[in-house]
């Protein structure tokens, strides 16, 4: 999948954009409850997806597969971990920050994976 970077970075911006609509809202209102959920948004959400976009933009023999499979998982992750962050924080279960932070893990494992194999396109 070709566009692979872009899917990472468009997702990214998105993120960003919604955790800094959060950040004014806190910033407004002085409600800083679910700072932890705006923070783990913009530095998973947006940080990591953009950082995933940029190497598979700058190694585009990565790109396979396990690649797509990649970007879906940590899609799914940094939608569910902060959701899971602030209902946990707010005092309902903790079941989603569990399971949005365990495929935080698997996504950057397939991540560390990645770049461990193409580990020559690295090497200068
Ligand atoms: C329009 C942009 C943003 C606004 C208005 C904003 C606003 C805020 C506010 C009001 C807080 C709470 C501070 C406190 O409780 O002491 C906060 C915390 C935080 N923000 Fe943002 N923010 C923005 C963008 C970002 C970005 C882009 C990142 C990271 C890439 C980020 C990461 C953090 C972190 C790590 C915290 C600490 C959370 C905690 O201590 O629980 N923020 N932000």
């Amino acid at each position: 999948m070709k566009s692979l970077p872009f899917y990472f970075i468009i997702v990214a911006v998105i993120f960003a954009l919604i955790g800094m609509f959060y950040g004014m809202y806190m910033a407004g209102s002085g409600d800083h409850l679910l700072g932890g959920a705006h923070a783990h948004n913009n530095l998973l959400g947006f940080v990591t997806m953009a950082l995933y976009g940029f190497y598979y933009r700058a190694v585009p023999s990565a790109i396979s597969g396990l690649a797509t499979i990649h970007f879906w998982v940590a899609l799914v992750a940094n939608i569910v971990f902060p959701l899971g962050i602030a209902m946990a924080i707010l005092g309902q279960t903790p079941l989603f920050a569990a399971v949005g932070g365990g495929l935080e893990i698997v996504a950057m494992l397939i991540f560390g994976w990645t770049v461990y194999r193409n580990r020559a396109a690295l090497t200068v």
